[in-house]
Parts: C-alpha cells; sequence; structure tokens
C-alpha cells in the first residue's frame, strides 16, 4: 500500500503580497509556521536572483526558526551556493530560473549541464542538505538525475495542471501518464519522487493516485484560497484531498 503523502507548503506569494506594497507585512515566517500548525509536513522557499518574492532575511529566519524541514528552492549560483552552505536547510531543490520568467516555466536541463551540475550537486550533499532536481517528467532527464547520484527529483507538474484547468482533456491524459510513467521510472532507479507546480484541490488529488509520489509541493493555489478561507482551512482541504487521492491508489 502506498505510504502517507507529504504536504510541503511554499510561501512565496505571502511575500509577493508583502513586497507589492514594501515593508514588512505579511510576513512569509509567519505564514510557515501558521501552515506548520495547520498540518504542513515542511515549508518550501524560493530566494530567486531578482529577489521578487522571499529576501535573504526570510531564509535566514526559516533556516532557524522552523520545527519542520525546509526545502530551500535555489538556482545553481555561486551565490546561492554559498547561502545553502552556510544555513544547511534539509533540502535543496535546484530549480532554472531566468530572470525574464513569471515563475519557474520548465524543469531544470539536467542533461545538458551534466557537468555543471556534478560539482553543485556534491556541494550540497556535503553541506547535508538532501538535493533534489526539479525536472520534466521524461526519461532522459530522470535517468541522468539517478546518474548524478542526486536521492529526489521533483517532477514538474504545470503542463498537466495547465490543460487540466483548460478542459484540454487529451492533453491532460497525455501528461497524467507522462508524471505516472516517470515517477515509476524515478522509483525504479532508487530515486524519491515528488511532484509540484500548479497544483489544486482537483489536481492533487488525482496525482495522490500515483503510489511512486512521497511529496507534494504547493505554493500559489494555496495562498490564493487562503485569501478566501484561511490558510489554515486551506491546508486541512488540501491535505483531505490528497488523503483521499491516496486511499483510492
Ligand atoms: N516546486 C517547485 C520546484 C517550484 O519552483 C514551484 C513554484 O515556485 C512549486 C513547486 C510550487 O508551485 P505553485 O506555486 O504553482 O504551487
Amino acid at each position: 500500500m502506498a505510504g502517507r503523502l507529504r504536504l510541503g507548503v511554499n510561501i512565496d506569494h505571502v511575500a509577493t503580497v508583502r513586497n507589492a506594497r514594501g515593508g514588512s507585512l505579511p510576513c512569509p515566517v509567519r505564514a510557515a509556521h501558521l501552515a506548520i500548525a495547520a498540518g504542513a509536513d515542511g515549508i518550501t522557499a524560493h530566494l530567486r536572483e531578482d529577489r521578487r518574492h522571499i529576501r535573504d532575511g526570510d531564509v535566514e529566519r526559516l533556516a532557524t526558526e522552523l520545527t519542520k524541514p525546509l526545502n530551500f528552492e535555489m538556482a545553481s549560483t555561486e551565490e546561492m551556493l554559498m547561502l545553502a552552505e552556510r544555513l544547511k536547510p534539509h533540502a535543496a531543490c535546484l530549480v532554472p530560473e531566468k530572470r525574464e520568467e513569471r515563475t519557474t516555466e520548465g524543469g531544470l536541463d539536467v542533461v545538458g549541464q551534466e557537468a555543471a551540475l556534478a560539482p553543485v550537486i556534491a556541494r550540497l550533499a556535503t553541506a547535508g542538505c538532501r538535493v533534489s532536481l526539479f525536472i520534466e517528467a521524461d526519461a532522459a532527464p530522470i535517468r541522468m538525475a539517478a546518474k548524478l547520484g542526486a536521492p529526489v527529483v521533483e517532477l514538474h507538474t504545470g503542463t498537466w495542471c495547465e490543460a487540466f484547468l483548460a478542459g484540454e482533456h487529451d492533453k491532460a491524459q497525455a501528461e497524467f501518464r507522462r508524471l505516472a510513467e516517470g515517477a515509476a521510472l524515478g522509483v525504479s532507479l532508487g530515486l524519491e519522487v515528488h511532484a509540484g507546480h500548479g497544483l489544486d484541490y482537483d489536481t492533487a488529488r488525482l496525482l495522490a493516485a500515483v503510489p511512486e509520489f512521497v511529496e507534494f509541493n504547493i505554493g500559489h493555489f494555496l495562498v490564493g484560497e487562503a485569501i478566501f478561507i484561511g490558510l489554515d482551512a486551506t491546508i486541512a482541504r488540501m491535505r483531505q484531498a490528497m488523503d483521499e487521492g491516496r486511499a483510492g491508489a
């Protein structure tokens, strides 16, 4: 039987709202504590090169204050590496980052960047971080992640979620299959498999039925929904959706 799915709550967009006005409110670290109290299994935060949402001071506080694991999303730059080596978050998830994108638009090009990624993964592992690579659910990057010795992959669910939301039935089905096959391949290669990007109650419930996934990282939908029903109720509903999906697996 498939085990319990972990829910990582990404609090980046609490910081987006804060930064729209400058100043210090709403506080993303407060949101992180609330999320944990409401049942999150961990907190995810992405410190982007342009600091458009999370700032250095947020990461410092998250790394020292949280009572659950911090998953630090980062580009593989020297600046981020040095920060991760100093703060030693539980997990470091390597993501691609382009200044002009609104969000992380695709998976990491692990096949093209094998030589550059190997030393980054080694340094993070030496710092004690559990390294995760955010990749597309295709065989080539999944195999490369295993070859590079990363213990975890996070499969990019954005294309599937967009197709599902748009009612593009055939595309959504094909994308779901790609994710399920990718997860099975990852596990067969000894990887721990996570998923994230664009998930909401419906897509999280559906994807939870794929037993190979052990963690979902969800942000934008939860922060948006929290405006209407509160963060704790939102997280409780997401937890329920994931548990229902998993129970049917
Ligand atoms: N996982 C990774 C690696 C991401 O980059 C993001 C977006 O920052 C997420 C999960 C969460 O995506 P969303 O905010 O769409 O739920």
